[in-house]
């Protein structure tokens, strides 16, 4: 079956809002991204004349079918990293999709000792209340995190924040940050050594592409 032929370089990327940054960043690198700009609903899509190829995923199943080796690498937050272990090659930190991981809750409003907490991150949220000693009941829900606060069901929550226009529009405020988050460039291990001239040269194009792009936005 096998004609000898190598399959592309996969990158699994996320569907959502750090494509919009990802693609400069990859052009910058040398990296034909005209796929990563195009409106269909494809999963798979091959660029560089089908040397490369960019998976489009969910975010937090990027590090997933990175782990078991269905792509090469991919481009994952740094947030999705930390809630569940992954076991993947990490060599850039990306520069893009900066934000913060906070507890937040009601404007002007003091948590019960015992408080209950909404967050799409049990496992980091439970560490951090863990650590302060607070016995928190943790509430996982997937999405339109900034609700559960306003309806009863939590009395604060642990989310990301951007630019913090979603916090706003819901009254609620920021009571402590819990860490930064940004983007990864993440690798298969098994990958990072078997193509590693593909993807050591990629890994250094991009390095100097985030570095470049750091420096622009300097002025
Ligand atoms: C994320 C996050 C916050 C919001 C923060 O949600 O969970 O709700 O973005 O961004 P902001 O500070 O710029 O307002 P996302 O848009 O991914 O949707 P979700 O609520 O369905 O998770």
């Amino acid at each position: 079956m096998s004609s000898g032929a190598v399959r592309p370089l996969t990158i699994a990327v996320p569907k959502g809002r750090i494509l919009k940054a990802l693609a400069p960043l990859l052009e910058r690198a040398g990296v034909d991204a005209d796929a990563l700009r195009e409106s269909d609903r494809r999963l798979v899509r091959e660029a560089a004349g089908g040397a490369l190829r960019f998976l489009f995923l969910k975010p937090d199943d990027v590090p997933t079918y990175v782990e078991y080796g269905a792509a090469d690498a991919g481009v994952s937050g740094r947030d999705t990293l930390l809630e569940r272990a992954f076991d993947v090659y990490s060599p850039i930190d990306l520069g893009i999709g900066r934000c913060r991981l906070v507890v937040a809750g009601p404007r002007g409003a003091t948590p019960p000792d015992l408080p209950r907490v909404a967050t799409k991150y049990p496992r980091i949220a439970a560490a951090h209340f863990a650590k302060q000693g607070v016995q928190a009941e943790i509430i996982q829900v997937s999405g339109s995190v900034e609700l559960a606060p306003l309806v009863g069901l939590a009395h604060l929550i642990v989310d990301v924040v951007e630019t913090g226009t979603t916090l706003r529009d819901n009254d609620l405020e920021i009571r402590e940050v819990v860490t930064d988050v940004s983007t990864l460039f993440i690798a298969n291990r098994a990958s990072w050594k078997l193509r590693s001239a593909e993807l050591g040269g990629l890994c250094s194009r991009l390095r100097a592409a985030v570095i470049e792009a750091r420096a622009q936005a300097a002025g």
